[in-house]
């Protein structure tokens, strides 16, 4: 791939300072990629309406065109262009949820690139809530198509680092806005089947959905079904890979520390470097324990926020293998699990 100067731009995340904004508008429109904070992960931009700036992000990511990618808007009019219709469900669900970690699946108007919906009759979007964001689209002027800005199949990234980690030399421009907040991607939501069901499980949760809309269906994809589901293709299991394998093990509090415990006195007992990814309440358990900790918080947002920074610093930290507990399925726990069971390619321990 052609090598390009990748210049990082920090950014204040609360007011964006405009010049910068412009600076990064200009090159969208000029067809141009650019990576930006989202409050869920960071993006790799491009303006939707050039079909050359899609496939850019395509080759960019080494991703795989039959991955569509979600549409970012910055006010509700931008919707009525990309869509041939707007439900009353997705008034009520924009109403109560945008600007945020929420992204409708719509159908698609002839203006939407086939490229970006990979050949879908539909299309999925969303209004971003930061700051950087919703500046940067709106100086643009135009849709702007991103995926994560990670490599196909490696960990999203939550910061500027990770986004440069994965594509420097690839982009011109990284905009440099800190930590993303939520940490784990945006809820995907199908309002083109029969029920409003969920895709991808994310920063929305199904309780908060339920409560605008009291019939939203999700099959928990649980270690017991592993099967891959076609409708979101970034259902792949094996979508978040990091770069050494990684183990869940799913169950009662006590019972996971005691089976991890063991799994890591086993393997360096034969030599290996052990890495775990445990929260705040299992650490007294650990400490000591030889293996290399990462702590991911005591809350269920703490929990998403660090996910992703705690894989890819254990992935770099020379470990062999990683072993993970899992986290309750309410509330962000299900985005956390879902992330959880993706990068453990589907190797559970169910306890
Ligand atoms: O939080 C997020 O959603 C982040 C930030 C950058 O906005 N973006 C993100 O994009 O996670 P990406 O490309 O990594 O994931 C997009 C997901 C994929 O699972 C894709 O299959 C699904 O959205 N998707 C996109 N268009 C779709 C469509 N028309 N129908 C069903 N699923 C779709
Ligand atoms: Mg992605």
């Amino acid at each position: 791939m052609q090598h390009t100067q990748t210049t990082v731009l920090l950014i204040n995340a609360t007011h964006p300072e405009p010049p910068v904004i412009e600076h990064a508008a200009a090159l969208l429109r000029a067809g141009e990629l650019v990576i930006f904070p989202t409050e869920t992960v960071y993006g790799l931009g491009a303006d939707t309406l050039q079909p050359h700036a899609v496939q850019h992000i395509f080759t960019t990511k080494e991703r795989a065109l039959s991955d569509p990618l979600i549409v970012h808007i910055a006010d509700e009019a931008a919707l009525e262009a990309l869509v041939t219709d707007v439900p009353a469900q997705a008034r009520q669900l924009t109403h109560a949820f945008w600007p945020g970690p929420l992204t409708l699946v719509l159908p698609a108007s002839s203006r939407v690139p086939k490229l970006v919906t990979a050949g879908l009759d539909t299309v999925a979007i969303r209004m971003p809530r930061h700051p950087v964001a919703l500046a940067l689209i709106r100086a643009a002027g135009v849709p702007v198509a991103a995926p994560s800005a990670n490599r196909f199949m490696h960990v999203s990234p939550t910061t500027a680092q990770h986004a440069l980690a994965d594509l420097n030399g690839r982009v011109p421009l990284v905009l440099d806005g800190g930590p993303c907040a939520v940490g784990v991607e945006s809820t995907v939501l199908d309002l083109c089947s029969e029920t409003p069901t969920i895709l991808r499980p994310g920063g929305v949760s199904l309780e908060a959905l339920r409560s605008v809309l009291p019939n939203v269906q999700f099959s928990v994809r649980e270690p017991s079904h592993l099967q891959e589901g076609q409708k979101a293709p970034g259902q792949l299991l094996v979508h978040y890979a990091p770069k050494v394998p990684a183990f869940l093990f799913d169950g009662p509090v006590e019972a996971m520390r005691k089976a991890i415990l063991a799994e890591v006195e086993q393997r360096q007992a034969r030599g290996e470097h052990v890495g775990v990814l445990i929260a705040d309440e299992d650490f007294a358990a650990f400490q000591g324990s030889g293996a290399c900790i990462y702590r991911l918080g005591s809350t269920l947002e703490q929990v998403a926020s660090r996910l992703f920074a705690g894989l890819r610093v254990l992935e770099e930290s020379g470990v062999n293998i990683i072993l993970c507990r899992s986290f309750e399925a309410q509330g962000l726990g299900l985005a956390i699990r879902d992330r959880l069971l993706k990068a453990s390619g589907g190797n559970v321990v169910s306890l």
